[in-house]
């Protein structure tokens, strides 16, 4: 059986998984994106159907893999999608397995639905807070990765532009304006 965890459910998993602190933050702020996004586009677009619930609960499990002890050949986020598989969660696991940044330069692995798209999008968005695209791939490029993460990087930068500016067309907002967007609703939300 297939089921979408609640809050609570996300929470004692992080526990048992051994989620770090900061890696909380993390998982908590893309959640909190995701649901502005989700939010935002259904006042722009009516007939978007997006499911919400298992969107929220990918978002904050989505790196639950973190300190969890991989099998051999595995990498991000394939342990993440077998733990949810594990847990009984195969929708949930369904929509993780596409948000690492590697997967938007491989046709077969990139993010298709919504749901996908919006969790791929958001964990770009968020180190730690809120930070955007670009300021997150600034912070990849300070890191001087290994030359094949490098590489992945400057592939993906493009693509992940392309994906952030569906989104936007979407929500019928000015690619400049996104950041400050995105800032005045995560404002509002703490205000609610
Ligand atoms: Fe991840
Ligand atoms: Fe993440």
């Amino acid at each position: 059986m297939s089921y979408i965890p609640t809050e609570v459910q996300c929470r004692k998993l992080w526990q048992k998984y051994n989620m770090p602190e900061e890696k909380k933050r993390h998982l908590e702020m893309v959640a909190k994106i995701t649901d502005i996004l989700v939010r935002e586009l259904r006042i722009k677009n009516e007939e978007l159907r997006i499911n919400g619930k298992l969107l929220f609960a990918a978002a904050l499990l989505h790196d639950i893999d973190k300190n969890a002890e991989k099998l051999p050949g595995e990498r991000h986020p394939d342990t993440a999608v077998r733990i949810l598989m594990e847990e009984g969660m195969p929708d949930v696991a369904e929509v993780v397995k596409s948000h690492s940044l590697h997967t938007i330069v491989d046709p077969k692995l990139s993010p298709k639905t919504w749901e996908e798209k919006i969790l791929f999008l958001a964990d770009k968005m968020v180190k730690i807070d809120f930070i955007g695209v670009d300021e997150r791939f600034n912070l990849w490029n300070a890191e001087h990765l290994p030359i094949d993460a490098q590489n992945t990087l400057d592939l993906a930068y493009p693509k992940v532009k392309h994906l952030e500016h569906e989104v936007l067309e979407s929500l019928n907002i000015n690619s400049d304006d996104f950041v400050k967007y995105i800032q005045k609703c995560i404002l509002n939300q703490s205000k609610e």
